[in-house]
């Protein structure tokens, strides 16, 4: 799990500028200051040793503040910080251009285009070596520190990271708490002054939780200036290290790294040669550059995979909801205090309630299979549910023994005769040793009975205790199953396991995450009508999400009469998110038996791509609006999705994004009249038109609504 050597290959048509700029940094020696500009100069980084040696960078957008002069630098348990007392030993400029193309993703090309300052910092007194790589991109900034292999730095502890970004006021902040265990919270929008006040508030209850402080705040942390600056803080490639969480000095509006610790309280154990991730500062004065950007992608290694073509973006229904809702189990008794090794379920009494039963999965198959999904996920189907919750039990899953009621072959033949799939579920508990130990066995268990993608999930506090979801150690589990995945051909999709930070791009595999607050909650006291007009500018930045969105039933207690949540969004804009909110995995999370009641509606996500060519961002405000039109991948229609929060709003689109000259068919899946997220969830309109390039549209959005568009070329 060690990165390759930094250095790059440069493309022909960035030599001749490379090498440029390698001799003007010869010729002019070794500076303590240093300048780079990103290839359009619109963004400059500076980089200054301070006078006692500490490390310095700052960041400008057209000549305004991002990032004001803020320290670098690490400190480490049992030895001198790596903090202060550098001469800058080297610096080397290059600049790197390349178009590259994803297995799958928003757009078909990406281009990775950046100026790179690495500064090679000496501590005489210690005699050792760490070099600051920056990497200044048209949408922003990435630095990380390399520790080259040295005999007085070649194993080493890291107490706490302390990379500052000290902002330039009191910004309007879009946060979640600090955690070391759960993304699932609600989204805070307050300006960073206000984020002590609220931060106990904020803090809601979860299976597993430990916030740190009274001012920490999460990554992807989504940031708007007063004068109108968009500012995106995060990290890429996340590998072997523990995630990043941000202090806040609330007086002086510096934020600072504050790495999530393992079980005994440290927070990186580093060999060198080593780099810690890149930590991100994406900025514009636009906030759909925001989503647009694929910095954080650019920022980790291409894929090393030869063989990418069982990897597939994948859109499927489940054996799910119904769990979520209360109405049915994945439990297939009410037997408490089982333990694994010692019941026998052909035995006990089933209760009636579990869902992952060969006829009732049948079902899900044949609508999967009639109505053109790829998969149908089934929670519950092995043994173990009974006792799986909050007992922090190392073995409570084996992962490849079915319940008596579900028939493994059966099924599998089943599926395969209508061209389904079936995805696997792992819940692991947390008990990830147990897991890693029966993960070779589960692959295989997979890899036999025709499975190609599973859903993972660690809900409840990490086993063995003491580690945190988001340590170094827990971070590598994660990476070692994605790995061992690969190696089987298998795509994962984790749930509460840490935030993605572009790994897709080097692990394509890892087809989503969920890592923050899903669909689920709007069956646990629902999620607040913006949500999703803020995760794209913040869980996504760092990739999809299994947001597992389509309830056209808003009202839990229609499933389950003692649950009173209900959905905060309409139907329409249940539609508007298989676009708005990225994911190559996309899920129709409801039942059949209401999609069947709507199948005017539900064509959308029949009709829906979840891959793309191209996408464009037409409208976006973090928390008020996004509306996005994407092109599916290889054809010629295209689909829009527009979200709007609790407000409600016009939006005012046009189409100029069509080819021009052609005619194109619209179906437009709106906001019924008097449409309402709370009030009139279901009321929903759809109507026909014929769109051309020079289209435009003004649309309705109800409170806590949107719409979506399918667009197919005329003819087609
Ligand atoms: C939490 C996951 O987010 C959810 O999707 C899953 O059904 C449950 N854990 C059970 O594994
Ligand atoms: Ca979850």
């Amino acid at each position: 799990m060690k990165y390759p050597s930094t250095s790059r290959p440069l493309s022909f048509r960035s030599l001749g500028r490379h090498l440029l700029l390698l001799g003007a940094c010869l010729l002019s020696g070794l500076a303590n200051a240093e300048e780079i500009q990103s290839p359009n100069k619109q963004l400059t980084l500076d980089f200054t040793l301070q006078a006692d040696g500490v490390p310095t960078y700052s960041l400008t957008y057209k000549g305004r503040p991002v990032i004001k002069t803020s320290k670098l630098g690490l400190e480490l348990k049992n030895a001198p910080a790596l903090t202060s007392g550098f001469t800058v030993a080297g610096s080397k400029q290059s600049t790197f251009d390349e178009t590259w193309q994803p297995v799958w993703g928003e757009t078909k090309n990406i281009r990775n285009n950046y100026n790179e300052l690495a500064v090679t910092l000496n501590q005489a007194a210690t005699s050792r070596t760490v070099i600051v790589h920056f990497r200044v991109f048209n949408d922003g900034l990435g630095f990380r520190y390399e520790f080259p292999r040295q005999p007085k730095l070649d194993y080493f502890t890291i107490k706490e990271e302390k990379s500052e970004f000290a902002l330039a006021g009191d910004h309007k902040a879009f946060w979640l708490p600090g955690d070391y265990d759960t993304q699932e919270y609600s989204t805070v929008t307050s300006n960073l002054s206000q984020v002590r006040g609220l931060m106990k508030e904020a803090t809601t209850p979860n299976a597993s939780q430990t916030p740190f402080s009274a001012t920490g705040v999460q990554t992807p942390l989504m940031l708007k200036s007063k004068d109108g600056l968009y500012i995106n803080i995060h990290e890429a490639a996340l590998i072997d290290y523990s995630a990043m969480h941000l202090e806040l000095d609330d007086k002086n509006f510096v934020l600072t790294s504050h790495l999530t610790p393992d079980a005994v309280g440290d927070k990186g154990l580093i060999q060198t040669p080593a780099v810690s991730p890149w930590r991100t500062v994406i900025v514009s004065d636009k906030a759909g550059d925001i989503l647009e950007s694929k910095l954080v992608l650019n920022l980790n290694e291409p894929t090393k995979f030869k063989d990418v073509s069982w990897i597939k973006p994948v859109k499927y229904v489940g054996v799910w909801w119904e769990m979520i809702t209360g109405k049915s189990t994945w439990s297939y008794t009410n037997q408490e205090n089982i333990k694994l090794d010692s019941i026998d379920y052909s035995k006990v009494k089933p209760n009636g309630t579990h869902a992952a039963n060969t006829a009732h999965v049948k079902e899900y198959i044949d609508f999967a299979a009639k109505h053109g999904f790829d998969g149908v996920l089934v929670e519950g189907w092995n043994i173990g549910w009974e006792d799986w919750f909050g007992k922090h039990k190392d073995y409570v899953f084996d992962f490849v023994t079915p319940y008596p009621d579900f028939n493994v072959p059966e099924l599998q033949q089943y599926a395969a005769s209508k061209n389904v799939k079936i995805i696997m579920h792992h819940e692991t508990s947390g008990a990830i040793r147990n897991y890693e130990r029966h993960l070779d066995s589960a692959f295989q268990f997979m890899n036999k009975y025709g499975y190609t993608a599973v859903k993972t999930g660690y809900v409840g506090d990490i086993v063995p205790l003491g580690h945190h979801h988001y340590d170094q150690w827990v971070n590598n589990h994660y990476q070692y199953v994605l790995e061992k995945a690969a190696e089987h051909k298998i795509m994962v999709n984790g749930h509460e396991a840490v935030r993605p930070t572009g790994l897709a791009r080097t692990f394509p595999n890892l087809i989503g995450n969920e890592a923050a607050r899903g669909t689920e909650y709007e069956a646990f006291g629902g999620n607040n009508a913006d949500h999703t007009t803020i995760l794209p500018f913040t869980r996504l930045i760092g990739g999809p999400m299994d947001y597992t969105p389509g309830i056209f039933q808003t009202k839990v207690s229609a499933y389950n009469p003692s649950n009173t949540s209900f959905v905060h969004t309409t139907l329409a804009r249940q539609l508007a998110l298989y676009v708005t909110m990225y994911s190559p995995l996309q899920m129709a999370a409801d039942l059949p038996e209401t999609y069947n009641k709507h199948l005017d509606a539900f064509q959308f996500i029949k009709d829906v791509a979840v891959d793309w060519d191209d996408s464009k961002v037409l409208e976006a405000e973090p928390g008020d609006y996004i509306t996005i039109a994407r092109k599916a991948k290889g054809k010629s229609s295209w689909f829009v999705g527009s979200t709007c929060d609790e407000q409600g709003r016009t939006s005012k689109i046009n189409f100029s994004f069509l080819d021009p000259g052609k005619k194109y068919t619209a179906t437009i899946y709106a906001d019924g009249k008097n449409a309402h997220y709370e009030k009139n969830p279901q009321a929903y309109a759809i109507r026909k038109m014929t769109v051309t390039n020079k289209t435009k549209l003004s649309q309705l959005c109800a409170p806590g609504g949107g719409y979506a568009i399918s667009i197919m070329e005329a003819g087609k």
